[in-house]
C-alpha cells in the first residue's frame, strides 16, 4: 500500500465549505482548485494528495480503496450505504434535512403512493419502515417538478430554507433524516495508514471544533 494519502472532495457546494477546513488543519491545495480542470491536485503536504469528484462517487472510491479519506454528505453516504467505510467525524458543514414533501394542503394518497427522488434506497427503506406502500420513481434532478406534473404524489429531496419547495407550490412533510458533511475513511487504510491518518483526523476536529466555537461566538 502506498505512504501517499488521497482525499476524495465532493465538488459542488461542499467544497467551498470544506476547503477551509481543511486549510485549518493544514491542508491547502498548490493550486486553484476552482481554476483548474484538473482533477487530482498536489498539497502543501508533500503526501497528501486530493481528488475532487461528484459527491455520489466519495462513498465508492474511498470504499474500493482507491481514497484513503473522503467528504461526504451524510444523504450521500445514507444512499450508498456503509459498507468499508469509517465515518470518525461529522465536520458540521452543509447542513440540510433529508424530507419528504408533497402539494401544499394536498392529502398524501392514501394507496400506494407515487415518490419521486434521486435517493431511491433512501426512500425505499423509509416507506417501508412506515408501513407505506410506496413506488420509488428514479429521477436525476428537478424532483420539485414530479408533482406539479402528475408524475408522483410525493418527492423525497433535500431541504434547508424550504425555499425551492415553496416556489414550486410544496411543503415539506416527514423529517427523513437531518444531514451535514462527514469525513469517511477507508477501513483497510485506517489500519495501514493509522500513523499519519490520525494526526490529520485530530487536526480536523479541532478545525470543526474551533469553528463551532466561533459560530457560538
Ligand atoms: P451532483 O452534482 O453530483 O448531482 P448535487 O447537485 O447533489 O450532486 P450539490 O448540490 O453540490 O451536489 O450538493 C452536495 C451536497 O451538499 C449534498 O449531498 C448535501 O449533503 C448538501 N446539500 C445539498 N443541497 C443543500 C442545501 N440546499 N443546503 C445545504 N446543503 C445542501
Ligand atoms: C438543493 C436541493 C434542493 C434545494 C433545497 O438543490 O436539491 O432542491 O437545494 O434547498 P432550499 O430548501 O434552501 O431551497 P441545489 O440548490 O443544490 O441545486 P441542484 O438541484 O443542482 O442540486
Amino acid at each position: 500500500m502506498s505512504k501517499q494519502l488521497i482525499v476524495a472532495l465532493s465538488k459542488g457546494r461542499i467544497l467551498e465549505e470544506t476547503l477551509p477546513l481543511l486549510a485549518d488543519a493544514g491542508v491547502e491545495p498548490v493550486e486553484d482548485l476552482g481554476k483548474s480542470r484538473k482533477l487530482l491536485f498536489d498539497t502543501n503536504l508533500p503526501d497528501v494528495k486530493l481528488v475532487v469528484i461528484r459527491a455520489t462517487d466519495v462513498p465508492t472510491y474511498v470504499q474500493l480503496g482507491a481514497a484513503d479519506l473522503g467528504i461526504a454528505g451524510k444523504d450521500v453516504l445514507l444512499e450508498h450505504g456503509a459498507a468499508g467505510l469509517y465515518e470518525p467525524l461529522d465536520l458540521e458543514i452543509a447542513r440540510c434535512k433529508l424530507m419528504t414533501a408533497g402539494i401544499t394542503g394536498a392529502e398524501p394518497a392514501s394507496a400506494r403512493r407515487r415518490v419521486a427522488t434521486k435517493f431511491v434506497n433512501i426512500a425505499r427503506r423509509w416507506y417501508a419502515e412506515q408501513g407505506i406502500q410506496a413506488e420509488v420513481i428514479k429521477l436525476y434532478g428537478a424532483m420539485e417538478l414530479a408533482p406539479l406534473m402528475n408524475l408522483a404524489d410525493e418527492i423525497v429531496d433535500i431541504v434547508d430554507t424550504g425555499n425551492t419547495l415553496r416556489a414550486n407550490g410544496m411543503e415539506p412533510r416527514e423529517l427523513i433524516a437531518p444531514v451535514t458533511t462527514r469525513l469517511v475513511v477507508n477501513k483497510a487504510s485506517m489500519t495501514m495508514k493509522h500513523a499519519r491518518i490520525k494526526p490529520l483526523l485530530e487536526r480536523l476536529k479541532q478545525a470543526v471544533a474551533a469553528r463551532r466555537e466561533d459560530l457560538a461566538g
